[in-house]
């Protein structure tokens, strides 16, 4: 039996990289797994290929800074699966800027997909995670993905820092929350260092800039020889924790924040 047998996943920002791995390793061990994303041609590739490869999975139009669209793709989720133990909320950007060179707009933008994200996918969710909670072993779970920058310092773009700290401190107040009524909900964040998907990149080229460096051979390896581990991460790295988290051998984990960085938070 699958380590996520009989759960029902739904994943926000899972048309590509660590949402669509999260997704793909979580149907892997018996999950059903709702794809969701604002690009849904890809979303439906990835449930494609879930299903392909014999595993449960439905893609769905989620614009996670929309309160009308979580309600629209709870409900979807409650009429084909009948119940919802797990939220991953996975969806993010960056604007990878110097603070003082970034817009009212673009910063309201990220903002509103950051973290608008995380309090509207948990309050629009909770009702059907408290349901399904109750029927299981160790509680229904949300996941929300902040990052190293919500725990440290990130001088290359202190406004993703300051939304991914709020992600990081919302975390351990719903899990607080939600224990102190006694509501089966388990939340926990995780904080990624560098992995290689196409936001990686795009952070490893405005840092190359800033250095100076032109050669994509060099930015990556001076991106590696931060990670005390000598590598980047990869999606399945985030993916293999999640997967622990949203389990029942997390049943007695809430409000914790695990780091799967490389041991670059660590020095
Ligand atoms: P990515 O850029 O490859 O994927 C992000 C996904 O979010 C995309 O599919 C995008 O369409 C979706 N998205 C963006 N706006 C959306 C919206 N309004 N509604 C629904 N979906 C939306 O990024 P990656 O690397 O897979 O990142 C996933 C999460 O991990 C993000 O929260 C990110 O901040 C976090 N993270 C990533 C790190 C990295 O080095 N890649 C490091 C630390 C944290």
């Amino acid at each position: 039996m699958g380590r996520m047998q009989d759960k029902v996943v739904l994943i926000s920002g899972a048309a590509r990289g660590i949402g669509a791995q999260i997704a793909t390793r979580m149907a892997s061990e018996g999950a059903f797994v709702f794809v969701s994303d604002i690009l849904d041609d890809q979303a439906a590739e990835v449930a494609a290929k879930i299903t392909a490869d014999g595993g449960k999975a439905e893609s769905l139009l989620l614009d996670v800074t929309r309160e009308l669209s979580w309600q629209v793709a709870v409900d979807r989720v409650l009429n084909i699966a009948g119940k919802l133990d797990v939220l991953v909320n996975n969806a993010g950007m960056v604007l990878a800027q110097d603070f003082e060179a970034v817009s009212l707009e673009d910063w309201q933008t990220m903002v509103d997909v950051n973290m608008t994200s995380v309090f509207l996918g948990s309050k629009v969710c909770a009702p059907a995670l408290k349901q399904a909670g109750h029927n299981s072993i160790g509680g229904s779970s949300i996941i929300n993905i902040s990052s190293v920058a919500g725990l440290v310092a990130a001088p290359n773009d202190p406004l993703y820092a300051m939304t991914k700290g709020g992600v990081t401190l919302f975390t351990k107040s719903t899990a607080i929350t939600f224990a102190n009524k006694g509501e089966p909900i388990r939340v926990n964040s995780i904080h990624p260092g560098f992995i290689d998907t196409q936001m990686g990149e795009q952070v490893m080229v405005a840092q190359a800039k800033r250095l100076g460096v032109d050669d994509a051979n060099e930015m990556r390896a001076l991106a590696k020889q931060r990670h005390p581990l000598g590598r980047l991460g990869k999606t399945s790295d985030i993916a293999n924790a999640a997967l622990y988290l949203a389990s029942d051998e997390a049943a007695f984990i809430t409000g914790s924040s695990l780091v799967v960085d490389g041991g670059l938070t660590a020095q």
